[in-house]
């Protein structure tokens, strides 16, 4: 059997904290950070900027087969990663909620999941990443050497990710983005293809009472403590 490959992945709902988390940590390891997230939100954004439902479909797959997307590096300063779709780069709409709801529905469809997930495991080939998502241990990169599941309470989720779009200037209505929040990790954790779950070979971290460096100290501690079972 070949050593595992040097992948780290971290999966868990949305809001846990796994952007920051897995930036600080590939920033730490001088790896590079995959967000897959924003992949799906790039194919949802394009899609409904050309009228395609949420369904399978010719135009949809004609989409997906010539579907040109470049991620960047976060700009100085920023923190996000930037997505160019056909050499166009999405602004500040790929973020926000709502995007994230039109993500999670596209995300069920098999189409996109098999071109997304093809994409990902290109960009993961030659190792040395931290990629994020709700499928990357189970699914993307099942022989990664490090996995963990980043999970925390709705209600904390929720109080995170307002106080992340306050501090971008915009209002928010906090028991909206619960709900959001809630309906988002249902349907993520329930559909048939590729739902969010931990590996069964996932380390757990509950963030709910433990601040981000501190995961990342964890997960950093864990990484160097098992490093001697990899790839090169
Ligand atoms: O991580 P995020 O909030 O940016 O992800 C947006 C949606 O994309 C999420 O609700 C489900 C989907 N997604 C997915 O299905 N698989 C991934 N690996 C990453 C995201």
């Amino acid at each position: 059997m070949s050593p595992p490959k040097r992948i780290v992945t971290i999966d868990g709902p949305s809001g846990g904290g796994k952007s920051t988390v897995s930036r600080t940590l590939a920033a730490k390891l001088h790896f590079t950070y995959l967000d897959t997230g924003a992949m799906y939100r790039a194919v949802a954004y394009q899609c409904r900027k050309l009228g395609l439902p949420a369904e399978e479909g010719p135009r949809l797959a004609e989409l997906l087969a010539s579907l040109r997307m470049e991620l960047l590096p976060p700009l100085p300063g920023g923190d996000d990663v930037r997505v160019l779709v056909e050499g166009v780069e999405i602004g500040p709409e790929l973020r926000t909620p709502e995007m994230g709801m039109l993500a999670s529905q596209y995300s069920a469809l098999p189409m996109v999941r098999t071109t997304l997930t093809r994409l990902q495991q290109e960009i993961g080939s030659a190792g040395r990443i931290v990629a994020e998502g709700r499928d990357i241990g189970t699914v993307v990169f099942p022989d990664a050497a490090w996995k963990f599941f980043l999970d925390a309470s709705a209600e904390v989720r929720a109080r995170r990710r307002a106080a992340q779009l306050r501090s971008k200037g915009e209002t928010v209505d906090e028991q909206a983005l619960l709900a959001q929040i809630i309906k988002r990790d249902k349907d993520d954790r329930e559909r048939s293809l590729a739902p969010l779950v931990a590996a069964p070979d996932a380390v757990i971290i509950d963030s709910s009472q433990i601040p981000a460096d501190e995961v990342v100290a964890r997960m950093h501690a864990h990484i160097l403590a098992t490093s001697c079972f990899c790839d090169q």
